[in-house]
């Protein structure tokens, strides 16, 4: 898929990885639609790149619509939506320990914003033969995320729903990736915005990452994998299941002994 003229939806863009995306698409010519919770921040990145802002909910279904609505009356019908918007909030304890709360937060921002993206933007696709539907989930979503039993089970669930809306929609013109990166040096690991910068060498910086996402995206390959070494994880866990459980109750333990917890913006460079 060419971004040239394209209208791109990007939810989570008002920063970290989704205004990332947003300068990257744009960069490649495509008009950007910049939707975040954050109706300042959103703004400030659609100015950049020339795009338009919205304030939206990922997590509620009207104010997705509104967006779906309100772009295609400025820019015209949606080529691209980039539903990236999402939340890492850790849990207290044990795997189950997580308030209902945060399970049902990550359960709406993880996979219903998917879905409401979905039924917004596919009648028309499927009625123009053409569309892409991309979800943000995470490396946690093939493999897992030590400490975080809410994200990991979530973005499983995207990586599934990716996988039903290709082989649902596939045949009829419409395009479906699922991205699945490890690090990303954004303010979910605990970066500050401006630096976005690493002296850990797996976590990727977010104006890299939009790079190896777009050239996926040219290329329409469906399992997005911004960095490598997940391919080799994933082969891995398939062939030798219990060993990968094993290495990954040793990768806890030697966190927990060495920080004490499970803290992503600590143990993420231990890694
Ligand atoms: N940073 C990483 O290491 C990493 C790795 C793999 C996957 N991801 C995924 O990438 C996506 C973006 O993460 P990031 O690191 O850029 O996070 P971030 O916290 O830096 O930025 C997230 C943005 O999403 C917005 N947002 C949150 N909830 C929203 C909602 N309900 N509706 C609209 N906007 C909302 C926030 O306001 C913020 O601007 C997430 O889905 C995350 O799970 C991140």
């Amino acid at each position: 898929m060419d971004f040239n003229r394209k209208i791109a939806i990007i939810t989570g863009a008002g920063h970290g990885i989704g205004a990332a995306l947003a300068r990257e698409f744009a960069a490649r010519g495509a008009r950007v639609a910049v939707a975040d919770l954050n109706e300042t921040a959103a703004k400030s990145v659609a100015q950049e790149i020339g795009g338009i802002a919205f304030r939206c909910d990922a997590t509620l279904e009207g104010d997705i619509q509104a967006l779906v609505a309100l772009v295609e009356a400025e820019l015209g019908p949606v080529d691209i939506f980039f539903s990236n918007a999402g939340i890492c909030l850790g849990e207290p304890d044990h795997a189950a320990s997580a308030p209902n709360s945060t399970w049902q937060a990550c359960w709406d921002v993880h996979v219903m914003a998917h879905v409401y993206a979905t039924r917004a933007v596919l009648p028309g696709m499927i009625g123009r033969g053409d569309g892409y539907l991309v979800q943000m989930a995470s490396a946690a979503g093939v493999l897992n995320q030590i400490g975080d039993a809410a994200y990991s089970t979530t973005k499983h669930a995207a990586v599934g729903f990716s996988e039903a809306l290709s082989i649902t929609h596939g045949d009829q013109g419409i395009k479906v990736s699922v991205a699945c990166p490890q690090y990303v040096a954004t303010s979910m690991l605990g970066y500050d915005e401006p630096t976005q910068a690493s002296s850990v060498p797996s976590v990727l910086n977010p104006t890299v990452l939009a790079q190896r996402v777009a050239d996926a995206m040219e290329v329409e390959t469906f399992m997005i994998l911004p960095h490598p070494d997940v391919a080799d994880y994933m082969i891995f866990k398939a062939s030798h299941y219990k060993k990968w459980l094993g290495a990954m109750r040793k990768l806890r333990a030697k966190i927990i002994m060495k920080l004490g917890r499970t803290k992503l913006a600590e143990m993420h460079k231990l890694i």
